[in-house]
């Protein structure tokens, strides 16, 4: 009766298999988990922010397996794009779907040079110090005169 008894109490389901993350049954990768998948018997592409395994596919597809293994195991999203495939095209794609993104590889998607870098933080750490010090200056004048 009482099923929800073992669920977390935020409903929230996270395992972690092999460095890829699974949250309420949607399996989630990284760009390193997807990145070395990128060989003609165990091919993945990742087409807006989703990932395909597309290893079944590659002789299947009718604009050849070159220009798939071309992209294997990257994001192929643009390439995708610009042949544009119809929607029988995008339909297929279901078949093929293993999972997502991770929200950190797309960080590092949006900001390539950013993402991982030390300027991140110690930019806004020295601004940070230096209002700081400007504040104890004018307190410290203002306390004098
Ligand atoms: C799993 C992902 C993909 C699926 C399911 C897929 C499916 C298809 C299908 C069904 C067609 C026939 C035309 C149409 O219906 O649009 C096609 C053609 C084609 N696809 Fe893909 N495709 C995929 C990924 C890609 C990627 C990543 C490229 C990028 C280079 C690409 C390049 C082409 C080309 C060049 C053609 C031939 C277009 C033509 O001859 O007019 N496809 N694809």
């Amino acid at each position: 009766m009482n099923e929800s008894i073992d669920k977390d109490a935020t409903d929230t389901n996270i395992a972690e298999d092999n460095c890829e993350k699974v949250e309420d049954g949607v399996k989630y990768y990284t760009l390193e988990d997807i990145r070395v998948h990128n060989m003609s018997n165990d091919t993945w592409l990742i087409i807006h922010d989703k990932v395909y395994d597309i290893t079944s596919f590659l002789e299947e597809h009718p604009g050849g397996e070159e220009v798939l293994l071309e992209q294997a195991g990257a994001d192929a999203t643009e390439s995708f794009e610009d042949v544009g495939h119809s929607t029988d095209a995008r339909e297929m794609l279901q078949h093929y779907l293993i999972g997502e993104l991770h929200m950190v590889s797309m960080v590092a998607f949006i900001y390539p040079h950013k993402a991982d870098s030390w300027t991140t933080w110690l930019i806004p750490a020295i601004a940070a110090t230096v209002v700081g010090i400007l504040c104890r200056i004018y307190m410290l004048e203002h306390k004098s005169s």
